[in-house]
């Protein structure tokens, strides 16, 4: 196991800031973002402020990622963003198959699996979201879910495609709720889809994934978490929208790989 990966940490902005409140955000992350270079920061703005915040983070290795993609490269798909246009305004990740998408505008796994076909067609990183409602994991379900969801919508990717995009366990009871997983829960979790990664594409591509939590990750929660064996950073949603919690999400992260 490479225990020595360097923490990802995302925050995704989802419907907040104006142009003008995501620029002056994005500065003030990227003139502190030296403090934590042992992590890779990614930015998540909404859709119209891609290219402002790419523009704040420039000279600094930050990197910007969107909310959400269509599969197609062009057409008459009134709303729609395609990767081209994402990968121009100068974003290297997207967000694909987020629990909000999948709950609020019909999202499924085959949705989820062209989205992330036709971001690798146009080199953008794919982040996947998968996980359970609170029924499911009051049922019991919660592993049959993630291993029905990954089935669906990454499994049947080619081994080369498969390393080049990162998994995010979002339980959805844990998103916007104050209730994050616990770190048991959350490493259950984790190590479980790791050994699933080992069995379909070998032990090799399973050292290698990065797998990301998500739900509730605060500065105060995020060692206790980070510091678990199979968690590799953080998809962040409210404590990303200002720079000094995302900041120190990040700071606790690279303790991951501090002696
Ligand atoms: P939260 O959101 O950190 O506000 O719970 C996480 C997410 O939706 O990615």
């Amino acid at each position: 196991m490479d225990s020595l990966k360097k923490p990802v940490v995302a925050g995704n902005w989802k419907m907040h800031k104006t142009i003008t409140e995501a620029r002056s955000l994005a500065a003030e992350i990227a003139s502190k973002a030296a403090e934590v270079r042992e992590a890779t920061l990614i930015l998540i703005p909404p859709f119209t402020a891609i290219c402002e915040v790419k523009k704040a983070v420039e000279g600094t290795e930050i990197k910007v990622g969107a909310q959400d993609v269509f599969w197609e490269d062009q057409g008459a798909f009134t709303g729609e963003i395609s990767p081209l246009q994402l990968k121009e305004a100068g974003c290297e990740f997207v967000v694909i198959g987020h629990s909000e998408r999948r709950q609020y505008f019909g999202e499924t796994d085959e949705t989820v699996r062209k989205k992330v076909l036709a971001a690798l067609r146009h080199n953008l990183t794919p982040i996947v979201c998968i996980g359970e409602t609170l029924e499911e994991r009051e049922k019991g379900q919660t592993l049959e879910k993630i291993s029905s969801q990954l089935e669906k919508s990454v499994f049947t990717l080619s081994p080369q495609d498969f390393q080049k995009i990162i998994l995010a366990y979002e339980p959805i009871w844990a998103i916007g709720t104050s209730r994050n997983a616990t770190p048991e829960q959350a490493e259950e979790v984790h190590s479980f889809i790791r050994n699933l990664i080992a069995e379909r594409y070998g032990k090799t591509q399973t050292s290698c994934a990065i797998i990301l939590y998500g739900g509730s990750v605060k500065p105060a929660n995020s060692f206790s978490l980070i510091r678990e064996k199979d968690v590799d950073g953080f998809l962040v949603g409210g404590a990303s929208l200002e720079a000094e919690s995302f900041l120190a999400i990040a700071r606790e992260a690279v303790r991951k790989n501090e002696g």
